[in-house]
């Protein structure tokens, strides 16, 4: 069911179609551009040449069973493992990269498991994503935001991190990506674990960053939600990428709801 269509469409409107003025065609090059990327772990070849594009502005999904390699994609493209073929991040190759560089290209990734330092405090963590930002006063602002956005996580700021709830965590990974400033924001299971409450207050904020204009790839198992949130997506289907094409398209794919809808 769309979700839009059982609430009122006032936190989670329909986006605006992909690269309306970024697309294919414009002469704009994509933020990410991935050609035959190969990633092998020894003798298990994960990812076997994949091409994957996003353009400024988009939301993609990038959606597959367990172990089709989706999280190995997201850490080619930080640098986190060792891959084959042509990875461009804002136009430049990035191989030889290191990611805390990337980082500070505005590349953020929020890791399957969430990645928060659970014996630091919440407000701590949130710290450190702005930790490398030179804008002390606004990067303080902006914590006062996500304050905002999570009052949770607000009332637990001076709680350690490893004592939050699991949709708590999600939230307080998210806030501190968020902090980062990205300009590309790679998620690796946000619902992962999370109750259905929980769930769309994340996904709320994943589109809500989608309209304040930050890119994004979101890797999810659960792909009836990233296809009504996402503009395009990708299948992935043991380290190949066997569909692709406007999410609104994919949602009412018939091999896509056998196969990932449960239909
Ligand atoms: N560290 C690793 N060592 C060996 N094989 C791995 C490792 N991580 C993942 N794999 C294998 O690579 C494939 C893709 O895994 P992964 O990228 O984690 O899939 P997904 O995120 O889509 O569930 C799977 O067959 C998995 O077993
Ligand atoms: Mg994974």
């Amino acid at each position: 069911m769309n979700r839009c269509a059982a609430d009122p469409c006032t936190v989670s409107p329909p986006l605006p179609r992909a690269g309306e003025g970024s697309g294919e065609g414009s002469k704009q090059p994509p933020l990410l551009r991935i050609r035959d990327l190969r990633v092998a772990y020894g003798g298990i070849h994960a990812v076997k040449g994949i091409d994957l594009e996003i353009h400024a502005g988009e939301l993609v999904t990038l959606i597959g069973a367990n172990g089709a390699g989706k999280t190995t994609t997201l850490r080619a493209i930080t640098g986190l493992l060792a891959w084959q073929g042509t990875i461009e991040y804002d136009g430049a190759p990035t191989r030889g990269v290191p990611t805390h560089a990337l980082l500070r290209r505005g590349l953020t990734m929020v890791p399957e498991g969430r990645g928060i330092f659970t014996r630091m405090t919440v407000l701590e963590n949130l710290q450190m994503g702005t930790a490398a930002r030179s804008d002390r006063a606004q990067a303080a602002d902006d914590i006062e935001t996500q304050f905002t956005t999570f009052p949770r996580l607000k009332q637990r700021a001076t709680q350690l991190a490893g004592t939050l709830s699991g949709g708590e965590q999600q939230m307080l990974a998210l806030a501190r990506a968020l902090l980062t400033r990205p300009r590309l924001l790679l998620l690796d299971e946000p619902s992962m674990g999370l109750s259905p409450i929980m769930v769309d207050k994340i996904f709320d904020v994943i589109r809500a960053a989608s309209h304040r204009g930050i890119t994004i790839l979101l890797v999810e198992q659960n792909a009836r939600l990233a296809l009504e949130a996402a503009h395009r997506a990708y299948v992935l289907d043991s380290g190949l990428v066997t569909l692709q094409g406007q999410a609104a398209g994919l949602l009412h794919d018939p091999k896509v709801r056998e196969a990932y809808l449960g239909e």
